[in-house]
């Protein structure tokens, strides 16, 4: 990629901005617990945790991760199924799935050492060209660039960039421009900085340009662009789906079952069975269909338990949670990995997707529990 800085930038301009970007963020930066010191494992927990989430929600989860795996290698000695139960909520599980599969490569590999080598971070599972930059840049000083959807908007105004740099050619600019402004030493706080001034300064509508560290600079401020840089993002279609869950009941009990390893999202993760309805097809028809043809049991369909709706990537789904009671025949494996008779008290032990738990609250509350005895 052939990068070139705006017309008149010099490097005194460069200079600039890193100088004011530190000095801003030296000033301003929130006090966030993987900000306390330079340990790689927490900043590395806690980049893989932000890469798709806010800072406000990740605070918690970040928390409990580190009490509970304090160190990469009780991390890799820990079972898969407590490592999703804590990052149950935070939502794009594969990350914790990678965050897990990588530590047990680095103690395997690596005697359990995060090292200053970014060969061997390359060549862990779920470390792309942004979580290479984050660690390598926070915790030892690596002038690695980063980009994020914070750090995207502040590069494309600043270099008044008029394509999109969410797409193609764009990609390759943006990284080509987050490399060349990356200062050679303090770079982890530059690129901190960089996000961070996204986060709360140069924020996607109406940016707070007379708090900005580098609004001299900016090209987007000097030619009044700042709404059209960078271009909206397209409108996604959105798709109505509707379906039907089912909680079926053997006296106390309920039938929880895992997600296979290869199922297309919420991978390993236990849920009660649901899928779409068909066409004209009752709730009461659909919940005795989808407890055959998923968990291989027949039932006879109780009421209606909750409605919850919720989005996943471009579907927004009504999934109707249908009561159900067990009559005959037994679990085996085929859409789903494995199925445990569970006791309603038991339920929060499970890592579950985030409806799947809207369900599950309800089934054990005391309201629930009154109307079903
Ligand atoms: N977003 C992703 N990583 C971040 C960090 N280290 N600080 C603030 N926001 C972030």
């Amino acid at each position: 990629m052939n990068f070139e800085f705006p017309p008149g930038w010099t490097d005194r301009t460069l200079a600039a901005v890193r100088a004011n970007l530190l000095a801003w963020f030296d000033q301003t930066r929130r006090n966030l617990p993987w900000r306390a010191d330079r340990d790689p494992y927490r900043i590395w927990v806690s980049e893989v945790m932000l890469q798709q989430t806010t800072v406000a929600a990740v605070v918690p989860y970040f928390d409990r991760f580190l009490a509970a795996f304090p160190t990469v290698a009780v991390l890799a000695a820990a079972d898969e199924q407590e490592v999703l139960k804590l990052w149950e909520g935070l939502g794009y599980y594969r990350r914790a799935r990678h965050l897990h599969a990588a530590a047990r490569q680095l103690v395997a590999d690596h005697g359990g050492r995060l090292p200053d080598d970014i060969a061997v971070w390359d060549a862990l599972p779920g470390v792309g060209p942004y979580i290479l930059g984050a660690v390598l840049s926070q915790a030892f000083d690596r002038p690695l660039p980063i980009v994020e959807a914070n750090s995207l908007r502040v590069l494309a105004r600043l270099l008044g960039y008029r394509g999109d740099p969410r797409e193609g050619e764009g990609k390759n600019w943006v990284w080509a421009a987050a490399g060349r402004l990356v200062p050679p030493t303090r770079a982890g706080d530059y690129n901190q900085g960089l996000m961070e001034l996204g986060a709360v300064v140069c924020t996607p509508t109406t940016p707070a340009c007379p708090a900005c560290p580098l609004a001299e600079i900016c090209i987007a401020k000097r030619d009044q662009l700042q709404d059209a840089i960078p271009p909206k993002k397209k409108v996604k279609v959105i798709t109505e789906v509707s379906e039907v869950g089912v909680v079926i009941r053997e006296g106390s009990r309920v039938l929880l079952c895992r997600r296979p390893e290869d199922a297309g999202r919420w991978q390993n993760m236990w849920e009660v069975p649901h899928a779409p309805r068909e066409d004209g097809e009752s709730t009461e028809a659909a919940a005795i269909r989808i407890a055959r043809e998923l968990a291989g049991v027949e039932v006879v369909a109780g009421g209606e338990v909750m409605t919850i709706r919720h989005a996943v990537t471009r579907y927004a789904i009504t999934l109707i949670c249908m009561d159900a009671t067990y009559r005959s025949g037994a679990f085996a494996p085929g859409f789903y990995a494995e199925a445990r008779w569970v006791e309603p008290a038991d339920l929060d032990g499970y890592p579950v997707s985030s409806p799947q738990r809207k369900l599950m609250t309800e089934i054990v509350s005391p309201n629930h529990q009154r109307r079903l005895f």
